[in-house]
């Protein structure tokens, strides 16, 4: 059984413990909330875009600390989980390494590269596994477009475009700090910066335009160049306008086939704008099918069990790793720099 301790009880550390329940081989053994309310299952008063609301929980069994360094010393803990708000990863990571623990932590990895490659080498000094966070490969209507892709049959990729536009997260504290959360750049679009990553490689250059908030980018678009002849562009960012909390999707092109997806939420009601659905080369148009439930919720229990997989079996999952996050965070720190440089930047 995989002992897990949750760093930051607030909206992702609630859906870390929801998703735990349904993973077999692995519990939540501990949980460390500053918020001391939480502490004693009062969860009523999180909030966040996705999932259900908070409900007043029964913790029994469950060691609680408002601190994070008395955790790390419970030696009933095998890996810790943070969901803090970025700025803190790091350095708890790096602790919760050295004290032999595994490390599975939340998109981003951190807020600046040399905190992520601090974290890297801290894993690898104590032969314990780093996993990160990000989610977005394996939502069912991503998972369907990597599974068409890696199927080979569709020819080869030859581009695509993607978007992730939200309405200004007004419930998210200091969201627009850039030395605790980054804005949307780090926030948000690193999922679809690592998506890129994933999905073609590292980008030589990228060229983003748009509208900033001071130092922080707001709402822009991006061309990624690859050294292979590529075509992806990313739309993505925050508007004004409450209303529209979460909207995202892609137009991936392959040889012989396009894939298209948008989904959003207006109001309070999800839906696809457009759903899962394949072009092929003969002019047909096939709908994929997804499976039932919440996908966001199907997400986040595929991926702790995938995470719970990886550190039981000794055998890293490398679509967690360490260094593709670390590459996401090089790709977003380039396009915020290209935005308010107004200038292509070369990505070494
Ligand atoms: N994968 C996704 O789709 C997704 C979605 C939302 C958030 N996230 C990530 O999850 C992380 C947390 O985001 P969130 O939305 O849950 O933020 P949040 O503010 O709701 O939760 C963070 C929690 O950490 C607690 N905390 C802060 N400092 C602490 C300390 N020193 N000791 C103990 N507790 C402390 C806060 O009180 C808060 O409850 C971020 O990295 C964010 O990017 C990921």
């Amino acid at each position: 059984m995989l002992r897990v301790g949750i760093a930051g009880l607030g909206f992702m550390g609630m859906i870390h413990y929801l998703s735990y329940q349904k993973v077999r081989g692995a519990k939540v053994a501990a949980i460390c909330e500053q918020t001391r309310k939480r502490l004693s299952g009062d969860w009523r008063d999180i909030k966040g875009n996705f999932g259900p609301a908070g409900e007043q929980m029964d913790l029994s069994g469950i060691a609680t600390y408002d601190d994070l360094d008395a955790m790390l010393e419970n030696p009933e803990i095998d890996m810790v989980d943070i969901t803090l708000p970025p700025a803190l990863h790091a350095d708890i990571a790096c602790k919760a390494l050295r004290k032999g623990k595994h490390v599975f932590c939340e998109k981003p990895m951190a807020l600046k590269l040399s905190d992520c490659s601090r974290m890297i080498a801290a894993a690898q000094k104590a032969k314990r596994q780093l996993l990160v966070g990000h989610v977005l490969p394996l939502l069912p209507e991503y998972a369907w477009a990597r599974k068409v892709i890696d199927d080979g049959r569709y020819g080869k990729l030859l581009g695509g475009s993607f978007r992730r536009v939200i309405s200004d997260p007004a419930w998210l504290k200091h969201y627009w700090k850039a030395e605790v959360v980054g804005g949307p750049m780090l926030d948000l679009h690193i999922h679809d910066a690592h998506l890129i990553r994933l999905l073609f490689g590292m980008p030589i250059a990228v060229s983003t335009t748009g509208r900033s908030r001071g130092q922080l980018a707001e709402y822009w678009s991006t061309q990624f160049r690859f050294k292979k002849n590529l075509a992806v562009t990313a739309t993505s960012g925050t508007i004004d306008q409450q209303g529209r909390p979460f909207d995202h999707g892609f137009e991936i092109h392959l040889e012989k086939a396009t894939l298209l997806f948008q989904f959003a939420v207006i109001g309070d009601d999800g839906k696809y704008l457009c759903p899962p659905t394949l072009l092929d080369h003969r002019g047909k148009t096939k709908s994929a099918k997804m499976p039932a439930g919440d996908p966001m919720m199907n997400a986040f229990q595929a991926e702790l069990k995938a995470v719970t997989e990886s550190v039981r079996a000794g055998k890293k999952n490398p679509l967690l790793g360490g260094n593709l996050a670390r590459d996401a965070i090089a790709i977003c720190q380039a396009e915020t720099k290209s935005l308010l440089q107004k200038k292509t930047i070369t990505i070494k």
